[in-house]
């Protein structure tokens, strides 16, 4: 099969990260005879020192005409690069907003997985760890307070800022039937998690998502209030099968769910649209401290890209060979700094994705 994939590298370890995935991704189409074709956009603080604006039309028109996207990370220092000195909007972090609602990426899919051979890095205790745990967070990706109208104005000589947070049935009803698609395939499980007791965005998404579950009569479903969420998720991540929330829960408990395992440079995700188009990034940031330094993880990118052969490409047997060499290679006991404990081999960036491209 022949592919087009927009790679966009982004800043910091950005390149680093996903020249490994396109290493393992190049062996991919060695061991089972497909081409992919990579185009390279430019995308965050790499498009503003060319272009001077994080995404350009052209940017998202390349994005447009691919099967898929693959990508690494975006920003810079918050407190010392020039990027943070432009106004909001002209920031790294307005290109990802930008694309996400250019190619309607709505269901934002955050896996958060303990890996057996990494239950050390794991903060929490052996006795809730258990036999480990295995969720997926469904975060809306496209609305919210993320999307709403904002301003900032001077009333009567005091500053004021207004952030809306707006929800339309179809919006929530489109993630929601994702949500239950997974869970479907998954353990059959939905917590929907929302803030019902206080607002009104979150009494339409528990309404919604009823509506939606009857649809789904094998599937258990909960409403979880997302303060409760928040402490669950740390008392007890095993009852979690597939979390579905808006967008700025989402941006929260996805965080705390994926340092419950103890290693975000281990995280993939996938953000898709209603047809098979989907962009895929490892759930960590650009980390500029330690780029070019060969040391980043770049398993989370790896398994981005397994995702997107996956979801995008219906290559569910070559996701599974990419996924199966990165379970291999940490059963070898290879290791970058991130995830590094006594006794195991410590490898860099580079070597860690040839040691998996060579596991395919
Ligand atoms: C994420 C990030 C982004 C978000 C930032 C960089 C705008 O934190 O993907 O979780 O808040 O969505
Ligand atoms: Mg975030």
């Amino acid at each position: 099969m022949q592919k087009r994939i927009a790679v966009i590298a982004g800043d910091g370890i950005g390149p680093e990260i996903t020249g490994e995935a396109r290493k393992v991704l190049d062996r991919v189409c060695q061991k089972f005879g497909h081409t992919f074709l990579y185009t390279d956009v430019l995308m965050g603080g790499a498009s503003i020192d060319v272009h001077g604006v994080p995404l350009t039309d052209e940017a998202i028109e390349t994005a447009k005409g691919s099967d898929a996207v693959l990508m690494g990370a975006i920003g810079g220092n918050t407190s010392t690069s020039p990027w943070y000195q432009l106004p909001p909007d002209k920031r790294p972090e307005a290109g990802l907003l930008k694309i996400r609602k250019a190619l309607n990426l709505f269901a934002n899919l955050r896996p958060a997985y303990l890996y057996e051979e990494l239950k050390d890095a794991c903060p929490l205790r052996p006795d809730i760890i258990g036999d480990g745990f295995d969720m997926m967070i469904m975060r809306e990706l496209t609305g919210g307070l993320y999307f709403g109208e904002r301003h900032t104005e001077t009333v009567d000589g005091v500053r004021r800022a207004v952030d809306t947070l707006t929800y339309d049935e179809k919006e929530i009803r489109r993630v929601t039937v994702r949500a239950f698609d997974i869970a479907r395939k998954r353990r059959k499980k939905v917590t929907s998690v929302d803030k019902a007791n206080v607002l009104d965005s979150s009494r339409l998404w528990r309404k919604v998502v009823e509506e939606v579950a009857a649809d789904y009569p094998d599937v258990a479903y909960e409403h979880m209030l997302v303060d409760n969420c928040a402490m669950q998720l740390v008392m007890n991540p095993r009852q979690f099968d597939v979390i579905l929330t808006e967008n700025m829960f989402g941006d929260i408990l996805s965080d705390e769910a994926s340092m419950v395992t103890g290693s975000i440079g281990m995280l993939s995700s996938a953000s898709l649209n209603d047809t098979k188009f989907g962009l895929y990034e490892p759930s960590h940031g650009s980390a500029p401290d330690i780029a070019g330094k060969d040391v980043a993880n770049p398993i989370a990118t790896i398994l981005s890209a397994a995702m997107m052969l996956r979801f995008s490409f219906d290559m569910d047997e070559e996701a599974d060979a990419v996924e199966a060499a990165v379970k291999q290679v940490l059963k070898e006991g290879y290791r970058t700094p991130d995830i590094m404990s006594e006794g195991k081999t410590l490898v860099g960036t580079k070597q860690m994705g040839s040691l998996i491209a060579e596991r395919i």
